[in-house]
């Protein structure tokens, strides 16, 4: 199914993608590391590209994008974005050196397929930026916003079936969350939690929009207060002098087979 802007994940970025590039900008540390597992390719295809986050600026991309909102926040000096879904991807077979996805595949109608796709069309390294559903849970932001945390576990495939999909196995590489990580996913906020309070902070981690506004409510309610209180830093307070963090993020590289 594809929302009214063309969103064909789970999540509409028609209504929660407006101020995704404001929060959502490419972290360089982590930047360093998919261009270092996507090594010398030269053409790389970005599948889920919304507004270009983490595109190598170095090397030919075709970035895939079906959100009409995202491909309208990609800036003018990167390569527009074609209209499509992983699970159809309009090239021939073994198009591109390396192909890259980053915080997209758990919003895909269907995993395994578009994942067949990726692999069809890449020659070289498939790399994926995704997290692990079975480390979302531990992150603090648990005892406050569960059902939050819940929704990711539940979307996130496991990398058992995302090696499946690829149908090779996956090198799993912990990706450390840097404490001023300029990409603001959940996991960002580790050592900085008032960031969180901010309603478009939120917004821009969709699974923030799988739960009510009052249960956002709620959990923001208690953050606030316990941060006022010092309840939190009791607790999390070291995490403020954290330089690194390393929580439910992960590279997964496949490499093609025979
Ligand atoms: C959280 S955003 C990530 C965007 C970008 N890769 C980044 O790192 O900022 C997820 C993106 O996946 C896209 N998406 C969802 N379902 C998709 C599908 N089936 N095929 C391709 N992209 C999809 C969404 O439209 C959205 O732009």
């Amino acid at each position: 199914m594809r929302h009214q802007d063309g969103s064909a994940g789970d999540a509409d970025y028609g209504r929660i993608g407006q101020s995704y590039s404001a929060y959502r900008q490419p972290d360089p540390r982590i930047a360093a590391m998919i261009a270092d597992a996507l090594g010398p390719a030269k053409t790389v295809l970005n599948v889920g590209a919304g507004a270009g986050s983490y595109e190598p600026r170095d090397r030919e991309v075709t970035p895939v994008e079906p959100s009409a909102s995202m491909r309208a926040q990609r800036p003018a000096h990167l390569a527009p974005a074609i209209d499509a879904t992983a699970e159809h991807l309009p090239f021939a077979d073994d198009s591109f050196d390396a192909a890259m996805a980053s915080f997209t595949i758990h919003q895909w109608a269907d995993l395994a397929a578009g994942l067949k796709e990726v692999r069809r069309v890449t020659r070289g390294p498939v790399v994926i930026l995704t997290c692990d559903p079975n480390e979302v849970e531990a992150f603090w932001l648990n005892d406050y916003a569960p059902k939050v945390l819940a929704t990711e576990a539940r979307r996130y495939p496991s990398f058992d079936k995302v090696a499946d999909g690829l149908g090779t196995p996956i090198e799993r590489i912990a990706v450390p969350v840097p404490f001023d990580c300029h990409d603001g996913f959940n996991e960002a906020y580790y050592g900085r939690p008032e960031r969180l309070l901010e309603p478009a902070a939120r917004l821009s981690c969709s699974a923030w929009s799988f739960i009510t506004p009052d249960e956002a409510n709620a959990a923001v309610a208690q953050l606030a207060a316990d941060l006022k209180s010092g309840a939190w830093d009791a607790k999390y307070g070291a995490l403020r002098h954290q330089p690194t963090y390393l929580g439910s993020l992960y590279l997964l590289v496949s490499q093609r087979q025979g």
